[in-house]
């Protein structure tokens, strides 16, 4: 049997990297998903991938620091597949190398308001349809960052650590709700995103990177879609307001 067959999914930032490689994920294992991103285009073809493969998906377009088109997005899932039993707030933006004294106000807005207010929004707009419906699971990608920061990154780094923070504060609050929240926080990952990360001198940072993480290499999108089907999954019913590390062992 599929591990999430019949539950119906919401993931951000779905159209490209861990949001992408988890919308085929959940879907390969059962799974209704709604693939919502800021770029259509991309949502759509996440969408008709999984259709491909003969499974069931619907694009959105959504930016997740608007709350109207976040509480738009969980009413669209209701309406189009019956109810929501998992939102994966994964959506996130990264930061360059800037060093805090450089670090303008419009940096420090915009990665707060993606990272932080959108991943706050999903949970806000969650939670009261979750509670009527006696339980879900909510996910948000946080990242090492939020634990073991490297330089140069205080904005991000900062704001996955409020994703962390919110995810424990959460799941205290909703866990007699029947409602898991859990934080995922992966190492540096081969997505679009990474080059941001990496910089001008990619190759050289990214032996500098690869050289920090015991297992020896970073991850793939498909390690973080592995891990949220799992943490999605009713095989994880112990598990909530952890900081879930997909890191190889780069935090310890
Ligand atoms: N790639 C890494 O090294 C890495 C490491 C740790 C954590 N993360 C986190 O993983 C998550 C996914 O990142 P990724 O690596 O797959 O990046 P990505 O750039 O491949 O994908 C991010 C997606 O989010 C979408 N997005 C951006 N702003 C949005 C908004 N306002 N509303 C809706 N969608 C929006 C983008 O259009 C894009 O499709 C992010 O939260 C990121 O911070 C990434």
């Amino acid at each position: 049997m599929a591990r999430l067959q019949g539950l119906v999914s919401v993931i951000t930032g779905a159209g490209s990297g861990i949001g992408r490689a988890s919308a085929l994920a959940f879907a390969a294992e059962g799974a209704c998903v709604v693939v919502a991103d800021l770029d259509r285009g991309a949502a759509e073809e996440t969408a008709a991938s999984i259709g491909a493969q003969g499974g069931s998906a619907s694009p959105l377009q959504v930016d997740v620091t608007d709350a109207a088109q976040v509480d738009a997005m969980l009413q669209h899932a209701s309406e189009r597949f019956g109810r929501l039993d998992v939102l994966f707030n994964n959506a996130g933006i990264p930061q360059g190398f800037t060093p805090v004294e450089e670090s303008s106000d419009d940096l420090f807005e915009r990665i707060m308001a993606v990272n932080v207010r959108g991943v706050f929004n999903g949970c806000r707009a969650a939670v009261p349809r979750m509670k009527a419906q006696g339980g879900g699971v909510i996910l948000n990608t946080a990242s090492t960052a939020g634990i073991r920061p490297r330089p140069g990154l205080a904005i991000y780094n900062a704001s996955k650590a409020a994703v962390i923070s919110l995810t424990k504060t959460l799941a205290l609050e909703v866990a007699q709700y029947r409602i898991r929240v859990v934080s995922i926080c992966p190492v540096a990952t081969d997505t679009p995103m990474l080059a941001t990360f990496l910089g001008p001198d990619a190759e050289e940072a990214r032996e500098r990177f690869v050289a920090t993480v015991p297992w020896g290499r970073l991850n793939k999108p498909e390690d973080l879609a592995r891990a949220a089907v799992f943490l999605a999954s009713p095989e994880a019913e112990m598990v909530t307001g952890t900081a879930f590390e997909v890191d190889g062992g780069r935090d310890i």
